[in-house]
């Protein structure tokens, strides 16, 4: 079976595709700071292992990237992310939560990318999978609030279309999600679009890629949107 290893795997859309990638018989690789505490992650039946990795750590990137060494990844999950400063205006900015929304948003998922490069090469499917945000998109999600938020999903945008033409040749196939408006800690209780929902249709757009698709920023039904 493929296998897939997902960051943020403890709550949110990343436990919400852990449970169908393990239902679904996959290889399921599920990373989070914590596993200890991960009780509804621990709970996943079928061929899942949990890994402790903080995705701003080079250290603990490096270390997981090596005691998986030589195990092919078709899917990389980058979903962990963060948004600190919801309601804050661009005149309130906080540079030290701005920077820190870059360290996780931004850095983590190309530190990420760039160890477990090798895993997914290596692999038959190849995909490399980012949670983005519609919020930044400049010309759909340009909104009046989350200054910090927004950039930082616009230049992962910027920094994943980069590394997809850099990587075209070895055939590893890079995608970009708005993952809906989804009901988790970040998107609130409110959100239309439930974590199962999300999921499902990530999934299912990734299980139709090719590699015309590489470098695409995609709706999580499947729909293109414009940078
Ligand atoms: N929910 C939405 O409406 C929505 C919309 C657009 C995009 N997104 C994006 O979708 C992704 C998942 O969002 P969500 O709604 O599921 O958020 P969530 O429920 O707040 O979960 C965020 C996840 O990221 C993890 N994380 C944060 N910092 C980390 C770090 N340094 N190392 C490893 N993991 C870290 C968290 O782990 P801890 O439990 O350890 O904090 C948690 O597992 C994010 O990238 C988000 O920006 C969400």
């Amino acid at each position: 079976m493929p296998s897939v290893l997902i960051t943020g795997a403890n709550r949110g859309i990343g436990l919400a595709l852990a449970r169908q990638y393990a239902s679904e018989g996959w290889r399921v690789m599920a990373t989070c700071r914590d596993p200890g505490s991960a009780t509804d992650l621990k709970a996943i039946e079928g061929d899942i292992d949990l890994y402790a990795l903080d995705v701003t750590s080079d250290e603990s990137v490096s270390a997981l990237a090596d005691s998986l060494k030589n195990q092919p990844i078709d899917v990389l999950f980058n979903n962990a992310g963060i948004n600190l400063q919801k309601g804050m205006t661009v005149a309130e900015v906080d540079f030290a939560s701005w920077a820190k929304t870059f360290e996780v948003n931004v850095y983590a998922p190309i530190r990420v990318a760039n160890a477990f490069r090798p895993h997914v090469a290596a692999s038959d499917q190849k995909v490399m999978a980012f949670t983005s945000s519609r919020m930044g998109s400049i010309e759909v999600g340009s909104g009046a609030t989350s200054m910090t938020y927004r950039s930082s999903k616009t230049a992962l945008n910027m920094a994943v279309k980069v590394m997809s033409n850099e990587i075209a040749d070895q055939g590893i196939i890079c995608v970009l999600f708005h993952p809906g408006h989804v009901r988790t800690d970040m998107g609130g209780n409110a959100a239309p679009v439930l974590p199962d929902d999300s999921a499902a249709g990530m999934r299912s757009v990734i299980s139709t890629l090719t590699p015309e698709d590489n470098g695409s920023f995609r709706n999580y039904d499947g729909e293109t949107l414009p940078w």
